[in-house]
């Protein structure tokens, strides 16, 4: 095979500190919207930071319609309700204000009434039609309430698909925001345990780019224009994950136990939005495909600190359960780097490292943040890891760049690890 040579770098154009969201409507005027979706979910509307956000963007004399019905884990129906509200609207640009469910939906609000065509076409194959954006979509600002998700720094809108149990995404590079606006006075409401749960997202994201397998051991593309979006590592992603990885160690314990440590709340929500950048270009992998199955295939867990109208398990700790066992695994693929991401976790020198120095920090800090112990304490059993393989094996973008290939037996072997991490 011919080797991949070429790596790309973009990023959002981010702006950040204490009351940057009250720069919101500047920044539309200044992207020439005049008339705006605001897309948000009840939570954060009830929290008054979407009225907050839209009292500013009036004040520049854009007309502003909120649009509230925003799902906590999106699928194709409420991408569908949003997309619908924006064909009809005659909007010119798009706001997304809250956690990833609601910056996706505002992507694809404005992806759909931009381009039109229904949502499937666009999800990657082999789930969706894999077609490709044409041309930049409409203004779109991304203002993130949780330092988690990233999605203010990515080209990517995730969806769950609960008939497949499986999530798919849309993702390319016109998906990305034109602006991201990140305020860490807006995190400054959030519960203990939501702190937790998108914290340790963070961390995998970081993580899990930081030790992908390499962008040039993957086979050169054909054209341009069927290079993943997923790259693998490469020293660009590496610069802020790294960073994030840092960031997750020595702050994600301090805005768990104190919601007013805004030093520790501004960093996490930096991290999230550093990892963000080195995730979105390097990618995800083997602890992001088991966490899809993992929060679609059982409704069993009522995670506390989220509202209790309905069980599910939050993104974060779907991810994490895993991560222990999965960078265990790892390891032999790359010694240094996963030694060096120990490092950066521990915030201190680790000349020597084995295959458990990286997986035992993690354990320590989801211990230390109130994390659940694995598997198990989410409702599920031994009889379930076949359905769960099943389901992470179909997330073939993700796992294409672990560092490892994996196959039914490493990912059932990982899972089975996973029940219970102490
Ligand atoms: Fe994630």
């Amino acid at each position: 095979m011919t080797r991949e040579t070429v790596f790309t770098l973009e990023a959002t154009p981010i702006k950040y500190g204490p009351g940057a969201s009250t720069e919101a409507g500047w920044e539309l005027a200044r992207l020439g919207a005049r008339r705006v979706m605001l897309l948000s979910d009840p939570g954060v509307i009830a929290a008054g930071i979407t009225g907050r956000v839209r009292d500013r963007i009036e004040g520049e004399g854009i007309e502003c319609v909120l649009f509230d019905r925003v799902g906590v884990e999106p699928t194709l129906e409420s991408f569908q309700e949003a997309a619908d509200f924006a064909l009809d609207g005659g909007f010119d640009g798009f706001v997304g204000v809250g956690g990833g469910s609601s910056l996706d939906t505002a992507k694809v609000a404005d992806l759909i009434a931009t381009h039109g065509g229904e949502i499937m076409e666009w999800v990657n194959a082999p789930v969706g039609g894999g077609r490709k954006l044409p041309a930049p979509l409409k203004p779109l600002l991304a203002i993130p309430t949780t330092a988690g998700t990233g999605s203010e720094a990515t080209t990517v809108a995730v969806l769950a698909l609960p008939e497949e149990r499986a999530k798919a995404g849309i993702s390319h590079r016109y998906l990305r925001a034109h602006q991201g606006i990140v305020d860490p006075e807006l995190t400054r409401s959030m519960p203990a345990e939501v702190t937790a749960a998108c914290g340790l997202d963070v961390v995998c994201h970081a993580v899990e780019s930081f030790v992908a397998r390499p962008f040039d051991a993957r086979e050169a593309p054909a054209t341009p224009d069927e290079r993943p979006p997923y790259q693998g590592a490469n020293p660009v992603a590496d610069i802020w994950s790294g960073q994030a990885i840092e960031y997750g160690g020595r702050y994600l314990r301090r805005a768990v136990a104190d919601g007013d440590d805004m030093e520790a709340r501004g960093a996490m929500m930096l991290g999230a939005t550093m990892a963000g950048v080195g995730f979105g270009s390097a990618g995800t992998h083997i602890p992001h495909a088991c966490s899809y199955p993992v929060s679609t295939l059982k409704q069993a867990y009522q995670p506390p600190g989220y509202p209790d109208d309905h069980p599910f398990v939050p993104h974060g700790i779907s991810v994490i359960v895993t991560s222990a066992a999965v960078f265990r695994y790892t390891f032999s693929a790359d010694p240094e780097k996963h030694r060096r991401a120990a490092e950066l976790l521990a915030g201190e020198p680790i000349p020597e490292a084995d295959e458990n120095t990286l997986p035992e920090l993690l354990l320590d800090l989801m211990r230390d943040v109130g994390a659940p112990s694995g598997l198990r304490a989410l409702g599920f059993d031994e009889g379930d890891v076949e359905a769960l393989v099943e389901g992470t094996l179909k997330q073939r973008r993700l796992l294409a760049v672990a560092p490892r290939e994996v196959g039914p037996n490493e990912v059932a072997a990982i899972l089975r690890e996973s029940m219970e991490n102490w």
